[in-house]
């Protein structure tokens, strides 16, 4: 029981820290347009840092730390990272590391899942028509942080209360 506590205080603690909500397994890039990172924050982080795409594979990605942004800003909890020059590479094992700053690639404040970029539309990072709606996708995303339970509770709430403000909209335009 009292282990048991422990172990859920030390899991509460590691989320008191930037942690990438996508991309990941659930939701993967495409090699088309822009391509979004979304992630939560606590008022501890810092407020900017930088984005680097990575692979151990350098068949993937020749050049490893490929620079996405400089200088993101933490508080807004979403990003649209423009393709690189040369466009996106394609392939398995991609993550996100959101880094101190554009010259500290190795300063990881937190690192995505592994993720695809594949060059059809399949698991797009959000450019479509329901990019307004309700992330009604991120639903996934949080289901799957077993290990972060409070926040993707609160996370699980808030896109509940996204699909209920969607249901609500469709029936208003059903009337
Ligand atoms: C993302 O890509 C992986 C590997 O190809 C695949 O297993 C997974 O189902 C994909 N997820 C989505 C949401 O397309």
């Amino acid at each position: 029981m009292f282990s048991k506590l422990v172990v859920a205080l030390a899991l509460a603690s590691f989320s008191l820290a930037y942690g990438v909500t996508s991309p990941g397994e659930s939701q993967n890039w495409t090699t088309v347009g822009p391509q979004s990172a979304t992630w939560k924050r606590e008022s501890t982080d810092p407020k900017t840092f930088a984005a680097f795409l990575t692979n151990e594979d350098r068949k993937a990605l020749p050049q490893n730390n490929q620079l996405l942004a400089g200088s993101v800003d933490g508080t807004t909890g979403r990003v649209q990272f423009e393709p690189p020059q040369g466009g996106w590479p394609e392939g398995n094992g991609f993550r996100v590391n959101f880094c101190r700053d554009a010259d500290s690639p190795e300063a990881i404040l937190a690192q995505s899942n592994d993720f695809t970029i594949s060059p059809s539309g399949v698991g797009s990072g959000g450019v479509g028509p329901l990019e307004g709606a309700p992330q009604a996708q991120d639903l996934d995303v949080h289901a799957t942080e077993k290990s972060n339970g409070a926040m993707a509770r609160g996370a699980f709430e808030a896109a509940k209360d996204g699909l209920m403000g969607l249901m609500g909209f469709l029936a208003l335009m059903a009337v």
